[in-house]
């Protein structure tokens, strides 16, 4: 593992107004390998999400529409929501009893939506307080408080017990791009039940299958620490997981992050500061073919 700090998430924390291009230390928000001081482990990184004003910056820079923070919107919800039919069909769980945990759950949208379309029970964790009183407020709104719940906490501390879900779920769960990505995986293998499923995509990582040397060369043009798709695997595998799917999403990544692009250049053009290296690297890296983005799933033995 390279930097604790990925030139990714300083280019999200700079993109959003929370730090400055020299990175998080000079940006006075994150400490740690880069800032003289030792930061907890298990706190890494996540300065940025805690900002509360994080989640109005990102829904302003994001191309989807509404409360959906995630890369393919809706159409992803609505794949995911198939997918989970699915795994309880064959698990023969009835879908009312079935315990969802949406990781890293933003402004809950999903939960939501599947308490309204399905009566399905979902918590959502958020490390996030802007984002969980958001998600309250609007499953309150739409009379679903009592299935869509809302807990402020860490993907790296799941505060449930163990078997508490049948599946966990995370759509862009950014708490999987830090390097206390281990933490987590040990964690959703403790809190599903023997069989479930934990499913998750991620588009603004390299996919699967990219050769060493190629990462490295990325790494070292876009200054991104070397998390890529197959690390995802490894360290699920690592955790106890059987990993069944591990795609590459290229097409779905590439509209995205060309998205950001686009709208960064004319935010910059409009307001001032830098288009960042690493979004235009990464582009780079797609136009040229390298895959970029995983739809992961794996399940508890
Ligand atoms: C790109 S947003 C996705 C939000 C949501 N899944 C959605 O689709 O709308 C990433 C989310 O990860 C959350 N996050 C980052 N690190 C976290 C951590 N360690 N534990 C819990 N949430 C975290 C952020 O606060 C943010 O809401």
């Amino acid at each position: 593992m390279g930097a604790a700090w990925s030139a990714a998430q300083a280019w999200a924390a700079q993109s959003l107004g929370l730090g400055s291009a020299a990175g998080p230390g000079a940006a006075g928000q994150v400490v740690g390998r880069h800032g003289g001081e030792e930061e907890d482990e298990e706190e890494r990184g996540l300065a940025q999400y805690k900002d509360p004003d994080f989640h109005a910056r990102l829904r302003k820079d994001w191309p989807e529409d509404g409360e959906q923070l995630h890369s393919g919107g809706w159409a992803m919800t609505k794949k995911l929501m198939e997918d989970v039919e699915r795994w309880l069909e064959e698990k023969a769980i009835a879908a009312p009893d079935a315990r969802l945990l949406d990781l890293c759950c933003g402004e809950g949208s999903t939960p939501i939506y599947y308490a309204k379309e399905r009566g399905w029970d979902s918590v959502g964790i958020d490390i996030s307080e802007t984002a969980i009183a958001a998600a309250r407020a609007a499953a309150s709104k739409a009379n679903v408080q009592d299935k869509a719940t809302f807990v402020v906490g860490s993907a790296f501390k799941l505060p449930f017990q163990a078997e508490a879900f049948d599946v966990i779920y995370g759509q862009d769960p950014d708490a999987l791009s830090l390097p206390q990505r281990p933490a987590c995986f040990r964690d959703c293998l403790r809190t599903l039940r023997s069989g479930g499923i934990l499913a998750f995509h991620h588009h603004w990582i390299p996919g699967p299958g990219w050769d060493e040397s190629t990462l490295k060369q990325y790494c070292a043009e876009s200054g991104s620490d070397e998390v890529h798709a197959d690390q995802y695997v490894q360290d699920l595998e690592a955790a106890g997981f059987r990993v069944e799917v591990a795609e590459s999403i290229s097409a779905l990544a590439s509209s995205h992050l060309h998205g950001q692009l686009e709208r960064m250049k004319a935010r910059v053009a409009n307001e001032g500061g830098v288009v960042q290296p690493w979004l235009v690297k990464t582009c780079e890296y797609i136009d040229k073919g390298h895959a970029f983005g995983v739809r992961i799933v794996a399940r508890k033995p």
